[in-house]
């Protein structure tokens, strides 16, 4: 009972060893089974992050059948390039533009298929929110979860301009470190809050089903499946019970 009672709290907790640095988020509140939260989730990242992030494990193809798309819907709405529907999710932008490209001196945009799995969902979440104003970043955005993030606020204009605030402390060596009060609404945005705060829900669904598209068979049969991704995680916390 005690293996059963552990196999059942590894299963339901997919994301806890992909946490992002010990700091605790707000839930995502995602919902792999939602496809409806799948599908808009697709359409918002195809649209919003595809030109400078690839999926490069996911399939159009793949991606259609989980998600209970068409051919022609994936095709005429999601696919901007000449790819073929069988082909991997390539970014749009070719890499020599993107190393090209002035908002990326300092990182370039990195493939997202796992991306879910190593951050967390939580964090992702909490990331694609937390974009502020500021100017002395050269691409003018910065962020409070990932401080001078080379990426610009792709959604500003669903979400509105944030500003942020800090409270600053110095200690006895005269060293100064800030603290985030929290944000400020600057402009509003073409979305209600809760708007967005769906719209990101939906994105981060989305790259939590491409981290694993198994996932979505799995928790079909959950709970009376373990999860085959993590038996090598959990059979050795099991057999030492
Ligand atoms: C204009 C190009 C561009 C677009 C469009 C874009 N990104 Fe990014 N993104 C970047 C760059 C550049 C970085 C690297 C940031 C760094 O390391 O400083 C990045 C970093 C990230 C990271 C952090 C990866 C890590 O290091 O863990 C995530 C997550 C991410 N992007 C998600 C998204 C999502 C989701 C979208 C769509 C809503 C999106 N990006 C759209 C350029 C872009």
């Amino acid at each position: 009972m005690k293996n059963l009672t552990l196999i059942l709290i590894l299963l339901f907790s997919t994301n806890v060893f992909a946490s992002g640095g010990g700091q605790s988020y707000e839930p995502a509140g995602t919902n792999i089974r939602s496809k409806e939260s799948l599908r808009n989730g697709a359409k918002f990242y195809m649209n919003y992050c595809s030109a400078c992030h690839s999926l490069q494990y996911q399939r159009y193809n793949r991606m259609a059948e989980d998600l209970g798309m068409s051919k022609d819907e994936v095709m005429e709405n999601l696919v901007f390039t000449d790819a073929k529907f069988p082909d991997h999710m390539t970014n749009t932008m070719d890499n020599d533009q993107v190393k090209k490209s002035e908002w990326f001196y300092a990182a370039y945009p990195k493939d997202l298929t796992l991306i879910a799995k190593a951050r967390g969902v939580d964090w992702l979440s909490a990331y694609l929110k937390s974009f502020y104003k500021d100017d002395k970043r050269p691409s003018g955005w910065n962020n409070t979860v990932f401080d001078k993030a080379s990426m610009p606020h792709v959604m500003w204009e669903l979400q509105g301009i944030q500003g942020a605030e800090f409270d600053s402390h110095e200690d006895e060596n005269g060293i100064v470190s800030y603290e985030f009060k929290g944000f400020t609404q600057i402009t509003e945005g073409s979305m209600s809050p809760e708007e967005f705060d769906e719209t990101i829900r939906d994105v981060v669904n989305f790259l939590d089903y491409s981290a694993e598209p198994a996932k979505l068979i799995r928790m079909a049969y959950a709970p009376w499946v373990i999860p085959v991704s993590y038996t090598h995680l959990t059979l050795p916390t099991i057999y030492s019970v």
